[in-house]
């Protein structure tokens, strides 16, 4: 299915789209902040930022990966991205999430999570969601709670294209 434009009270939730690249790039992709506890590692350079998009808009008709930017629906600013996709290894559906620093501190991570995941329970039909984020990142923890989700065990997690290795943990949602 095509990612759909979602909405909720503070935000709107699109498909990302070419013009979006210098935007993501000064947003979260230039920094190693928001990078640490994330599968990536930041950008130094806007054209690895665009090689980024174009991966991502090639996979906007995917039925295992849907990929929102999230933006602020009273100033159109961008604020982040979350997503849903069918994560191999587990066979499962995963969600994932950033935004730019700062967008921190205002539940808009939670917010925007709420939707993405009532559209794969009405929608897509997903019956069991996991997530995974390093101990030392509570925050997402936090958000992971407020979702509904449930932690499941401890679990190596892996960061920067596997050279980071932190502690961290599983949740799961079941809808
Ligand atoms: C994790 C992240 C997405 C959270 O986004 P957010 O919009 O600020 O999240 P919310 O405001 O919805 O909720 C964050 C919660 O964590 C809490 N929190 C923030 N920093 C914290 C910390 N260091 N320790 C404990 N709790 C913390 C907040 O107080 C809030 O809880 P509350 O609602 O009970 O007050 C954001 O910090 C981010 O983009 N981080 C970098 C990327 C990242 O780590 N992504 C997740 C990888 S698994």
């Amino acid at each position: 299915m095509k990612t759909p434009i979602l909405e909720t009270d503070r935000l709107i939730l699109r498909p990302f789209c070419l013009e979006d690249a210098q935007e993501v790039f000064e947003c979260w992709e230039s920094d190693p902040d928001v990078a640490k506890y994330m599968f990536w590692s930041s950008h130094n350079d806007i054209n690895k930022t665009i090689s980024w998009v174009k991966k991502e808009l090639r996979k906007i008709d995917s039925d295992d990966w849907y990929r929102w930017a999230i933006l602020s629906k009273e100033t159109r600013e961008l604020l982040g991205t979350g997503l849903i996709y069918l994560e191999e290894e587990y066979g499962k559906f995963e969600i994932g999430y950033n935004l730019g620093k700062k967008a921190w501190g205002f539940g808009y991570t939670t917010e925007a999570m709420q939707e993405v995941i009532k559209f794969a329970k009405e929608e897509l039909g997903i019956k069991e969601i996991m997530g995974r984020h390093a101990k030392e990142n509570p925050a997402s923890g936090k958000v992971m709670v407020k979702l509904g989700f449930t932690y499941i065990k401890d679990i190596p997690y892996e960061c920067s294209r596997g050279k980071n290795l932190y502690a961290g943990k599983e949740y799961i949602l079941k809808l």
